[in-house]
C-alpha cells in the first residue's frame, strides 16, 4: 500500500479481507448476472486487461479465458480476497498481484481495457484511481466501470436511508460530480447504463446476517461502531424494502455501467 492512502483506506481492505471468504461464498454468485451484463460486449482494443478490485476473481478468471492470448491482472488489496484468488485454478495468462485501485500503473502498463466490478462506490479517492487506471492505459483503451450508484428505492434504498439515520452522516452524492472530473481524468463517458437483476434471500434475517458478516456492512460496523450497526438495524428491519416471496425476500438493486474511452 503506498504512503500517501487516506486514513479510511486500511480499514476498508481489512473489513474486505475479514468478510472475503462469505463474500464469494454468497454474494459473488447473486453478483454474477450483473457481471456478465457489464462484460457481454466486451471488445477493448489490443493489450493486457486489468481488473482492479479483483476481490475472489470471478470476472478476472472469465476475462482469462476470453481473452487467452492477453495478460489479465487482477489486482486486489485485501490478503485473503487474494488467497481465495490464487487457490483457484489460474490459466497461465492471468497474474494476481497485491494493490489498491491506486496502484494498478505500478504493475501493468500498456493496458487496453480494464474492468472494475463494484469497486468504485467503496473507494475513498475515486478520481485517484481513475487518474491511475488512465496512467496505465494506452489512448483508446476501454474501461467497464460496474458500481452501486446511491439507491434511493427498494431495499438498499431503505439500508442506505437507515446508515445516514444510525450515524447522522448524510450519503455523499458523488456520482455526477466525479462524472464531471472525467474528462481532467483522462477518460470520456461512452455510455452510462443501468444493470437490473433479482437478488435472493431467505429471509430479512438472513439478508441482514449476509450485509454485515459477508459485505459492505463490516465497514460500516468498524467505522461507526456496534451501536450505529444496531440502530440501522432495528430501522431497516423494520421497514427493509424487501419483497415477500412465496420462497423467500428479494430486491431488485439497479447497478450502474460507465464505458470509458481513454482520451
Ligand atoms: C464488492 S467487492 C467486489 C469484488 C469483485 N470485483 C466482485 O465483483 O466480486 C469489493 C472489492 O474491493 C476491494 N477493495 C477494498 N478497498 C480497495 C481499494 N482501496 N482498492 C482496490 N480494491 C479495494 C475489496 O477488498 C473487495 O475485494
Amino acid at each position: 500500500m503506498s504512503s500517501d492512502e487516506t486514513p479510511q483506506e486500511p480499514d476498508l481492505v481489512t473489513a474486505w479481507d475479514y468478510v472475503a471468504p462469505a463474500y464469494a461464498d454468497y454474494w459473488s454468485p447473486r453478483f454474477a448476472p450483473f457481471v456478465a451484463e457489464a462484460l457481454a460486449d466486451f471488445a477493448p482494443p489490443p493489450g493486457p486487461l486489468a481488473v482492479p478490485g479483483a476481490g475472489p476473481g470471478d470476472e478476472a478468471l472469465l476475462l482469462a479465458e476470453r481473452f487467452g492470448d492477453r495478460e489479465v491482472w487482477a489486482l486486489e488489496p485485501a490478503e485473503r480476497m487474494l488467497q481465495l484468488l490464487t487457490a483457484r485454478e489460474l490459466p497461465k495468462n492471468l497474474y494476481a498481484r497485491s494493490a489498491t485501485a491506486r496502484e494498478v500503473s505500478q504493475h501493468v502498463s500498456g493496458v487496453g481495457g480494464l474492468v472494475s466490478c463494484f469497486v468504485l462506490q467503496l473507494l475513498p479517492d475515486r478520481a485517484g484511481a481513475l487518474a491511475d487506471w488512465r496512467r496505465a492505459s494506452i489512448p483508446g483503451a476501454e474501461a467497464r466501470v460496474l458500481f452501486w450508484p446511491r439507491q434511493l428505492d427498494g431495499a438498499w434504498g431503505q439500508l442506505g436511508a437507515a446508515i445516514e439515520a444510525a450515524t447522522g452522516e448524510p450519503r455523499p452524492a458523488w456520482e455526477t460530480p466525479l462524472a464531471a472530473e472525467l474528462g481532467a481524468l483522462g477518460w470520456r463517458l461512452e455510455r452510462s447504463q443501468d444493470v437490473v437483476h433479482s437478488i435472493e434471500h431467505r429471509d430479512v434475517e438472513e439478508a441482514w446476517r449476509r450485509l454485515v458478516d459477508a459485505c459492505s456492512l463490516q465497514t460500516l460496523l468498524r467505522r461507526a461502531g456496534p451501536e450505529a450497526l444496531a440502530r440501522c438495524e432495528a430501522r431497516w428491519k423494520a421497514n427493509s424494502g424487501l419483497e415477500v416471496t412465496p420462497t423467500g425476500v428479494v430486491h431488485r438493486p439497479t447497478a450502474r455501467l460507465w464505458i470509458l474511452r481513454a482520451e
